[in-house]
C-alpha cells in the first residue's frame, strides 16, 4: 500500500542523527524527553480461544526512562512476549493504557501507528525473522522501503549498519548461508538501520552459542551507551546481568523490579571494560571502514 510521505522518518529526514552517534568521551547525552519512553499503565491482555479466556497480562504497570537497559525475565507463559508485543505496538492491550514518549497509542490511527513504529522502534526476535533467499544487505534495507529514500541511499545506510556489526564481508549471503550469530547480527542491523531510539528484543540470544551471545550482548550494550533504550527478554541470568534493571513477570504480573545501576550509567559490561581500560569509543564511526 502506498502511503504519502507525510512526516519524513528520522531515517530519511535531513536532520536525522547519524546511525551510530559520535561519542564524545565523558559526554552524557541529555534526556530527550521529559516523558518516559515507555509508560504502561495497568495493562491487561486476555486472549480468547473459543469460550476459553487466557489472562496473559493482569494489571502490568511499567515506566522505562530514555537510556535505560531493562531485562525482562520470568518463567515460560508468564506473559513476557505478550508484554513485548504490546511495547512494540504489534498488539494492543485488552485494557489499560500504553504511552510512548507521552503519546497514548490508542489515540493513533493505523498510519500514525506504523509511522511511529518505523521511526522509533527496532525489533529483534529470537528466531531472527530474516527473509529467506534474500541477501543480508537486502534484508537490512527492507525497513527503509517506506522512508522515501533513493535506492543508493538505502544501500548506503544498510551497508553502514552491517559494517558497524562486523558483517561487511557477508553482504551477499542469504540467511541460510550464515551462522546463527551472523543471522542475529544481520537482524540487529535491520533493527537499527532506521536509527530507532527504542530497541526491543525477545530472547535475542535464545538460539545462540555462548560466543555469539556475548557478541550480540556487547552490541546491545554499545547501542545503549549511545543513548538508545534497550528492553530485552531473556531466560538466561547471565544475560540479565548485562542490564541496568531486571523486571520479573509471574502469571502476567510484575513480581519484582530490581535496579542494578543508574539509567545514565554505562551498561554493566562496558562499565567494567571502561574502568579497566579507560573510556572506549562505541561502535565504529558511521561510514568508517573496517
Ligand atoms: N495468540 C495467543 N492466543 C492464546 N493464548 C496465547 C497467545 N499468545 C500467548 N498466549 C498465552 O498467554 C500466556 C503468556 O504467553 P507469552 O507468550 O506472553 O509467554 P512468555 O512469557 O513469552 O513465555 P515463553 O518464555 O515460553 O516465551 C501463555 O499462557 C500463553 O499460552
Ligand atoms: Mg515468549
Amino acid at each position: 500500500m502506498h502511503r504519502p510521505a507525510r512526516r519524513h522518518t528520522s531515517a530519511g529526514g535531513p536532520r536525522a542523527r547519524p546511525l551510530i552517534a559520535r561519542r564524545v568521551p565523558g559526554h552524557r547525552p541529555p534526556a530527550r524527553s521529559r516523558h518516559p519512553v515507555i509508560d504502561v499503565r495497568d495493562v491487561a491482555k486476555t486472549y480468547k480461544i473459543g469460550q476459553i479466556e487466557v489472562p496473559a497480562l493482569q494489571g502490568v504497570s511499567l515506566r522505562v526512562e530514555s537510556g535505560d537497559f531493562v531485562a525482562i525475565m520470568g518463567s515460560s507463559g508468564s506473559g513476557k512476549s505478550t508484554l513485548m508485543n504490546i511495547l512494540g505496538c504489534l498488539d494492543v492491550p485488552s485494557s489499560g493504557r500504553y504511552l510512548i514518549d507521552g503519546t497514548d497509542i490508542s489515540q493513533l490511527d493505523e498510519d500514525d501507528l506504523s509511522d511511529l513504529r518505523s521511526r522509533k522502534i527496532g525489533f529483534v526476535f529470537q528466531s531472527f525473522n530474516l527473509v529467506p533467499r534474500t541477501s543480508a544487505i537486502a534484508n537490512v534495507e527492507l525497513p527503509l522501503a517506506y522512508a522515501g529514500l533513493s535506492r543508493t541511499e538505502r544501500r548506503r545506510r544498510a551497508l553502514r549498519a552491517l559494517r558497524a556489526l562486523g558483517m561487511a564481508d557477508r553482504l551477499a549471503h542469504q540467511p541460510s548461508e550464515l551462522s546463527g550469530g551472523q543471522q542475529q547480527r544481520v537482524a540487529v542491523a535491520r533493527a537499527i538501520v532506521t536509527n530507532p531510539s527504542l530497541l526491543l528484543a525477545d530472547e535475542p540470544t535464545g538460539n545462540l552459542d555462548s560466543r555469539s551471545t556475548e557478541e550480540v550482548l556487547s552490541i546491545f550494550a554499545r547501542l545503549n551507551l549511545e543513548g538508545r533504550t534497550v528492553v530485552l527478554i531473556t531466560h538466561e541470568p547471565g544475560v540479565a546481568t548485562q542490564a541496568k534493571r531486571v523486571v520479573r513477570l509471574s502469571d502476567g504480573k510484575i513480581e519484582s523490579d530490581e535496579r542494578r545501576c543508574g539509567v545514565h550509567d554505562p551498561p554493566p559490561a562496558l562499565g567494567r571494560q571502561q574502568s579497566a581500560h579507560g573510556r572506549r569509543s562505541a561502535l565504529p564511526e558511521a561510514g568508517s571502514e573496517r
